[in-house]
C-alpha cells in the first residue's frame, strides 16, 4: 500500500463567492449571490468565500496562537488533554482515538474549543453530555484570541445559514431558529508532513463527512484538503489567502432533505512541511431535532459512499445524540482512549 493519490482541483472548479457588500447590495445582486451559493451546496457541496468580513489579522492571530501551543512540550499540552475532559475539549494528541476499533488514527494533533460558558452554566452544572467549560492552555493571550475569533466566525456561520434558507425559498430563520445556543466547534489542527514512502494506513484525516450544518475552514498556504468529486476522483483544494473553504455537513443535508450535499473529504499533507488549519464546524442546538425542514422535489440517491460519519435522512435524532455518538467513536474522553500506533 502507498499514500493514495489525488488530482489537483483547478482554482475555478471550486466556486469563489465574493460576499463583499452583502448587506448593502441591491436585491438583484443579493439574489444572484444566494443563487450561486445555493448551486454550490447542491453541486460539489464545497465553495470558497472571500470578503467575508473577518479581518485577516484575526485569522492570522489564531494561526499564531496555534503554532505557539503546538510548539509546547508534549507534557504541557497533555495538561489539557481530551483524555482529561468528559466533553471533548482541549488537546487531541497525534493518533489518539476513541472507542471505534475500526477507525485508524490520524496524523494530526489538534486543539478543540466550543462556545465559552462559565463554570456555573446550568448545563455544565447538570452534567448534560457535551457541555463543559473550555480547557485553555496557560499561554498569554491564547484564550482571548480564540474567544474573539470564535464570536466572529460563529456570526458568519449564522449569516450563511440565513443565505442558505433564502436560497431554498424558506423563511430566512428556518435553520438559525434551531441554533440559539449552537454546539459549534472551533479546532486548530496541525498536520506534520506525511512521508511519501509510508504505507498510507494513516492519513491527516481519513475520508469523512462533517456532522454539523456548515464548516468554515481557514487553511494555510501548504494545501492538503482533498474533496471527493461526483465522478469519484479525489481533488486537492488549492489554498487561497484570505478565503475560507465552506462545506455542508450531515445535519444540513438532513434539514434540506438531501438537496444540499455533505461531501466526503480528507486531508493528506503530501507537501513536505507542516500544515495548520482552522475548521469551525457549526452545529445546531443540543436538543434541535434533525429532521427535514422541507421536501426535496428530486429525492434521487446521490450514490455517495456510506462513510462511518454518514447520517440517514430519516434517522430523527437530536443534534446532541448525533454528536455524542460520533465524538465518542472518534475522540477519547476521560474514560475511553486508544492509541493507534
Ligand atoms: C475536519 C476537516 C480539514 C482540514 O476537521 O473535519 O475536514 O483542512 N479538516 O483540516
Ligand atoms: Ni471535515
Amino acid at each position: 500500500m502507498a499514500i493514495p493519490s489525488a488530482a489537483t482541483l483547478a482554482v475555478n472548479e471550486i466556486k469563489v463567492i465574493d460576499l463583499d457588500g452583502l448587506q448593502s447590495a441591491g436585491a438583484a445582486k443579493r439574489r444572484d449571490l444566494v443563487r450561486r451559493i445555493s448551486d454550490s451546496c447542491r453541486g460539489l457541496g464545497f465553495f470558497s468565500i472571500v470578503n467575508h468580513g473577518i479581518p485577516q489579522a484575526s485569522i492570522d492571530a489564531v494561526f499564531a496562537a496555534g503554532q505557539r501551543f503546538f510548539a509546547l512540550p508534549l507534557e504541557r499540552k497533555m495538561e489539557i488533554s481530551l483524555t482529561r475532559s468528559m466533553a471533548f475539549r482541549g488537546y487531541l494528541p497525534m493518533k489518539i482515538m476513541g472507542k471505534d476499533q475500526e477507525i485508524k488514527g490520524n496524523l494530526h494533533e489538534a486543539f478543540h474549543c466550543y462556545r465559552e460558558v462559565p463554570a456555573d452554566d446550568p448545563d455544565v452544572l447538570a452534567g448534560t453530555p457535551l457541555h463543559d467549560v473550555n480547557h485553555w492552555p496557560d499561554l498569554p493571550g491564547f484564550r482571548e484570541t480564540l474567544i474573539d475569533y470564535y464570536a466572529r466566525v460563529d456570526a458568519l456561520s449564522l449569516e450563511l445559514l440565513r443565505l442558505f434558507a433564502i436560497g431554498l425559498d424558506l423563511p430566512d430563520d428556518a435553520f438559525t431558529r434551531l441554533c440559539k445556543r449552537p454546539m459549534s466547534a472551533l479546532k486548530i489542527m496541525h498536520y506534520p508532513a506525511q512521508d511519501p514512502a509510508d504505507p498510507g494506513e494513516q492519513l491527516g484525516v481519513r475520508p469523512h463527512t462533517d456532522p454539523g450544518t456548515v464548516t468554515i475552514l481557514a487553511q494555510d498556504n501548504v494545501g492538503g484538503l482533498e474533496v471527493l468529486s461526483p465522478d469519484g476522483t479525489w481533488l486537492a483544494v488549492p489554498p487561497i489567502r484570505g478565503a475560507y473553504v465552506v462545506n455542508i455537513g450531515e445535519m444540513l443535508k438532513i434539514w434540506t432533505d438531501g438537496m444540499f450535499a455533505a461531501t466526503p473529504h480528507r486531508v493528506i499533507n503530501r507537501y513536505g512541511r507542516d500544515r495548520y488549519s482552522l475548521p469551525f464546524v457549526a452545529n445546531p442546538d443540543y436538543d434541535a431535532l434533525i429532521v427535514p425542514q422541507m421536501t426535496n422535489p428530486d429525492p434521487a440517491p446521490r450514490g455517495e459512499p456510506w462513510l462511518a460519519t454518514s447520517e440517514s435522512l430519516t434517522s430523527q435524532k437530536t443534534s446532541g445524540a448525533i454528536l455524542e455518538r460520533l465524538y465518542g467513536r472518534i475522540w477519547p474522553t476521560a474514560q475511553t482512549q486508544r492509541f493507534d500506533a
